[in-house]
């Protein structure tokens, strides 16, 4: 395949390279779902926010998170095999920030009230949806292992309104209303 210029469609000059701050710049034009990712089990507790997580596919039900090799998480996850994501709602900006700062696993979890899925992992009440998952295969790339966790249990909780990530800031975005 030739690479042209989209402009005048004539220079085969190769583009120049995309640097990781562009990349980050133009990754935060792409709007997420918040989430926090927890784990229990032999490894013991912990949870990290993230905004990297998607469907893989609905057969099996299946979706995808990337997480920090490097982050205190990263060890727990893998120890135990098994995660909850619990898709954040509005008024939830604080805990995520606390999942996301430099904090000691149990202070994070001093804030609010969480009850075990069937897998062990911390379920968040009030969370907009929770998936409870056990991880079936990881893949690193980079920086990251991208986790493939296969979807044991879901919970609907009884928030509307979703926290979404965009342009380096929270927003909200809402659900249908009844009339
Ligand atoms: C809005 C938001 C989204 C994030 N998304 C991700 C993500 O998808 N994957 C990841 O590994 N870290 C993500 N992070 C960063 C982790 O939450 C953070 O590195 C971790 O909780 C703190 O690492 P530490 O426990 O090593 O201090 C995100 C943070 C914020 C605030």
């Amino acid at each position: 395949m030739t690479q042209c210029s989209p402009l005048d469609g004539a220079s085969h000059n190769a583009p120049p390279p995309v640097t990781r701050q562009g990349y980050r710049n133009a990754m935060a034009r792409l709007g997420a779902a918040v989430n926090i990712v927890t784990t229990d089990g032999p490894g013991g507790r912990h949870g990290f926010t993230a905004s990297a997580v998607c469907s893989v596919t609905d057969s099996p039900p299946t979706l995808l998170v990337c997480l920090n090799k490097g982050s205190s998480a990263a060890g727990p996850v893998h120890a135990n095999g098994v995660v909850c994501i619990n898709t954040l709602a509005a008024g939830h900006e604080p805990l995520s920030n606390l999942f996301g700062g430099r904090t000691p696993p149990d202070e994070r979890f001093a804030s609010g009230t969480w009850h075990m899925g069937a897998t062990g992992a911390p379920m968040l009440v009030g969370a907009v949806v929770a998936f409870d998952c056990r991880i079936v295969r990881a893949v690193e790339v980079g920086t990251h292992d991208v986790l493939f966790c296969e979807v044991i249990g879901v919970a609907e909780g009884g928030s509307d309104e979703s926290l979404i990530y965009y342009d380096r800031r929270y927003h909200t975005l809402s659900g249908p209303t009844d009339d």
